[in-house]
């Protein structure tokens, strides 16, 4: 026991130490005691001896946007002031071959297009579902972060933690899946995990302090524009109508290969007819998300309402007490079809409606050619049901935008979207509104004089009627910002050429501009379009580069691995 001096200097030194000091001075007096044969007046260690050898823990992310990794990061830095030695890596990055050796393993991954990882956590991804290892040593934590807005919310992280499951690994906490609003989940969650250490006899785990922002409430900065323009690129006689759509917003911040993202609004005529129904009183307050706005805001601004989920259909169900077909139809037609006894029960319905999904629009405007501004190319989304012409919600929303209104909007950057270096040459693949990001480079490059090769792959309907931009590429060759053009009109010729098409036609040509180091860019549809370029591109890189399959595989991926391919498809 101390006293006197000896206590005073116990006592001052505590005083004067941080909460990181108090625990390290802990661990190094539990190392001392175990390292020394124990005095015996020598009161138990506060801590297990196993306390002053951290635990090692293994942080990983899988992120598209920035979040997963914000949280990794926050929670690397939290279980490191809890004296854990900790290892962040983000997926991309992790050696997979390091999954057997690793004790605990904690990963936070997103979801990203419908239901997939992130790209960046696609290997990581593939390794765990296509190799039949086992990893019984593996003890593991999986937070989800995902989007309720999305039928598959936060698919990726329930796939990577069932599959850890199967590869016999041991699940420490529950998954936790997290929406839009994460911040408080996800760090409560990885508090749960720390202590879940604690009760299974590892190193006793102090609380720490909550991070400094984690408060800080999640989400983008939203930005408020005011439409400049809007018009249509295709000829009026084109079956499609793809809006150049201008937005001035000052201040307004992005990198080429950037998006936007936009919540489109509802339309009003179908909010009234909801509400005509509802027997509820349009203006009144309604709690959502902790803030208030009358059910008819909600329901025209943040609530999907045209094509529920079929998550919200059962819902609906459950509470009118009927049996409905989980199929996905708007609220209008259940309201239309199975009544409802009264106002309270339209409440209910309302608060189990999942969010409006963020639209997202790949930026075709470059920050050094248009400041303060952000132009987007929107196909008009058309379908049909029943036999009966349909529009998509956004498109209209955006196409009934004209000069002067205001949109809100946020950016979804895009990390590995990025333009090379001044001098490297890029190939550029956008049919369709894939074309929007390579206006961007192509502006970019031009305005900052970058001396690389450009070459663009395009195609679409028909040259006269579909050629998105083309006053602007036609000027981009003359000036010879734009070194090669290679056009693909389906509508053109009989033999119906594809962009595919051109890359297998102008295959040695292209093989020598990524011997030479060239930079390849895809971006527009994703289904049957990038299979096909991606397969061209197989065989050009094995016909020209006289490899086996397997070798211009691997030579793809290398290109890959050294951010010399990127896609972005939607
Ligand atoms: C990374 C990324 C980048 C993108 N970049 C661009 C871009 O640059 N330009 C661009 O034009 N698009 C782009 N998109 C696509 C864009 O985000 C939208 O998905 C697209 O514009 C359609 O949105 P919408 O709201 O009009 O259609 P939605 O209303 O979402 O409808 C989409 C589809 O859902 C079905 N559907 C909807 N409602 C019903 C209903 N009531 N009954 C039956 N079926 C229904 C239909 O099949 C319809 O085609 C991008 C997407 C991603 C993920
Ligand atoms: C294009 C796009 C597609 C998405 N698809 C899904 C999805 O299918 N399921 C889901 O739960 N969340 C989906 N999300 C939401 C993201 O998972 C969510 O925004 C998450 O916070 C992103 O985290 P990250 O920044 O770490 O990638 C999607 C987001 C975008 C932009």
């Amino acid at each position: 026991m101390l006293t006197g001096p000896k206590f005073k200097l116990l006592t001052d030194l505590i005083s004067q130490s941080s909460k990181e000091e108090l625990i390290w001075i802990n661990g190094y007096l539990s190392a001392l005691l175990g390292q020394q044969p124990q005095p015996a007046t020598a009161v138990a260690a506060p801590v297990s001896v196993a306390a002053a050898t951290p635990k090692k823990i293994t942080i990983t992310y899988g992120t598209e946007t920035g979040n997963s990794k914000k949280l990794a990061t926050e929670f690397a830095a939290k279980a490191k002031k809890n004296g854990i030695q900790t290892k962040l890596v983000g997926l991309d990055q992790y050696r997979l071959t390091d999954l057997p050796k690793e004790e605990y393993f904690i990963t936070v991954i997103s979801t990203q297009g419908e239901g997939e990882p992130p790209i960046a956590a696609q290997k990581f991804y593939d390794h765990i579902h296509n190799n039949g290892f086992k990893i019984p040593q593996l003890k593991f934590g999986v937070l989800a972060l995902g989007d309720t807005a999305y039928p598959q919310f936060c698919k990726a992280g329930e796939d990577v933690d069932s599959q850890l499951q199967k590869l016999g690994g041991n699940r420490i906490v529950p998954l936790q899946k997290c929406d839009l609003d994460y911040e408080e989940l996800a760090h409560s969650w990885f508090s749960d995990l720390l202590k879940s250490f604690d009760n299974a006899g590892a190193p006793a785990i102090v609380a720490a302090p909550a991070v400094a922002d984690q408060k800080k409430p999640a989400g983008k900065k939203t930005y408020t524009g005011t439409i400049l323009s809007s018009i249509n690129l295709n000829a009026n006689q084109s079956d499609k109508k793809t809006y150049h759509i201008e937005i001035a917003a000052e201040g307004v911040e992005y990198l080429p290969g950037d998006s936007i993202a936009i919540i489109p609004e509802n339309p009003a005529a179908i909010v009234e007819e909801i509400l005509s129904l509802s027997q509820t009183d349009p203006a009144k307050n309604i709690s959502w998300k902790n803030e208030t706005f009358t059910i008819k805001d909600l329901l025209t601004q943040k609530l999907n309402i045209t094509y529920l989920l079929e998550k919200s259909v059962k819902q609906y169900a459950s509470i009118v007490g009927q049996d409905i077909p989980a199929a996905r139809v708007g609220l209008l037609e259940l309201l239309q079809k199975y009544p409802l006894k009264d106002a309270t029960q339209f409440e209910a319905i309302v608060l189990g409606l999942t969010p409006t999904a963020p639209r997202i629009y790949n930026i075709a405007s470059s920050p050094a050619a248009h400041e303060g501004e952000v132009h987007i190319t929107v196909l008009q989304d058309v379908f049909t049901v029943n036999g009966e012409k349909q529009y998509g919600l956004g498109t209209s929303f955006l196409e009934s935008k004209k000069p002067g209104d205001e949109i809100s909007f946020f950016i979804q950057p895009n990390k590995r979207f990025r333009l090379p270096a001044a001098d490297k040459d890029v190939i550029m693949i956008g049919p369709g509104t894939g074309i929007a990001p390579f206006r961007s480079f192509t502006a970019e490059r031009d305005a900052t004089g970058a001396a690389g090769r450009n070459w663009l792959f395009f195609g679409e309907g028909s040259f006269t009627d579909d050629f998105l931009y083309q006053t602007e590429w036609q000027n981009w060759f003359d000036t010879d910002v734009l070194t090669k053009v290679s056009l693909a009109f389906h509508k053109d010729s009989a033999d119906k050429p594809f962009v595919h098409h051109r890359i297998l036609q102008h295959g040695a040509e292209l093989f020598e501009w990524m011997q030479n180091g060239a930079y390849l860019y895809l971006c527009g549809e994703k289904d049957p379009m990038s299979k096909e370029v991606e397969a061209a591109l197989l065989t050009v890189i094995e016909r020209e580069g006289k490899l086996s399959a397997e070798d211009a595989a691997k030579y793809f991926e290398q290109l890959k691995t050294e951010g010399r391919y990127a896609k972005d498809v939607y």
